[in-house]
């Protein structure tokens, strides 16, 4: 696994958006894997300034995000779905048909966890992985513990992650469980691309760079990966 360590989060977003925008271009229609929370938006706004200015096209881009909330209406502005719909894809020009969200309202959900790997695969597989990392370093919502062979699976989350996303639900209750891409449906990606910003991420970076290969520390697992490479700024780096 590589590592680059930025200044600041705005040059680890642009660096990380350039990784993206180069494999678009090279390959229109290559499969994104896309990730939420607060770490990511900077890197999605400046794609979207790259399609503005004219030197993107997303038209034949598709893509498969990591997880969603279960039980949580696509309307919810909490929801994974709703997040990337309002963050990014309604500010290119990617198909909607070709964006994938793991559905956590569907009526039988093993079905659908097994369906939503099937189509990753259908696809071809995906080109690039981007993610986040939780602070007990999660990935995706792959919990420490978590069996690393698994595909699409539903999970409880932890009270740290729960705690950790609490500030997002001031309204709306926070859900308890959630459907993700397992470990082995990521390690499958050809690059990944994790990103990591501020000081609550530098021990998970730490453990993930510096520790063993363990299922306590999900994120480990990259150690293992032929193709990944680490941003981070200079805070979640502090420990390395
Ligand atoms: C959630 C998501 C993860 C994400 C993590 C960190 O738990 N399921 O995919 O990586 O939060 O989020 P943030 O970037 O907001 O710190």
């Amino acid at each position: 696994m590589d590592i680059r360590i930025f200044d600041s989060s705005r040059e680890l977003a642009f660096f990380a958006a350039d990784i993206f925008a180069e494999l678009i271009r090279k390959k229109p229609d290559c499969v994104l894997g896309l990730a939420t929370g607060a770490t990511p938006l900077e890197t999605y706004a400046r794609l979207i300034t790259l399609y503005e200015e004219g030197g993107l096209d997303f038209s034949q881009v598709r893509t498969f995000n990591l997880d969603e909330y279960l039980g949580l209406p696509v309307t919810d502005p909490n929801s994974y779905r709703y997040f990337m719909d309002s963050n990014f894809f309604s500010k290119v020009n990617i198909a909607p048909e070709n964006t994938h969200v793991p559905d956590g309202n569907a009526a039988d959900a093993e079905q659908m966890c097994s369906e939503y790997d099937r189509s990753i695969q259908a696809s071809g597989g995906i080109d690039l992985q981007l993610l986040g990392i939780g602070r007990n370093a999660h990935i995706a919502f792959n919990e420490p513990g978590s069996d690393f062979s698994a595909g699409t699976h539903t999970v409880r989350l932890t009270e740290s992650t729960i705690e950790a996303n609490r500030i997002y639900f001031t309204e709306s209750e926070m859900p308890r469980f959630a459907v993700t891409m397992g470990i082995g449906s990521i390690m499958k990606a050809k690059k990944i691309l994790l990103l990591a910003v501020g000081d609550k991420k530098a021990q998970a970076v730490r453990d993930t760079v510096k520790g063993p290969v363990t299922p306590e520390v999900p994120a480990s697992v990259l150690q293992n990966h032929p193709d990944c490479l680490i941003l981070c700024d200079k805070a979640a780096a502090s420990l390395l």
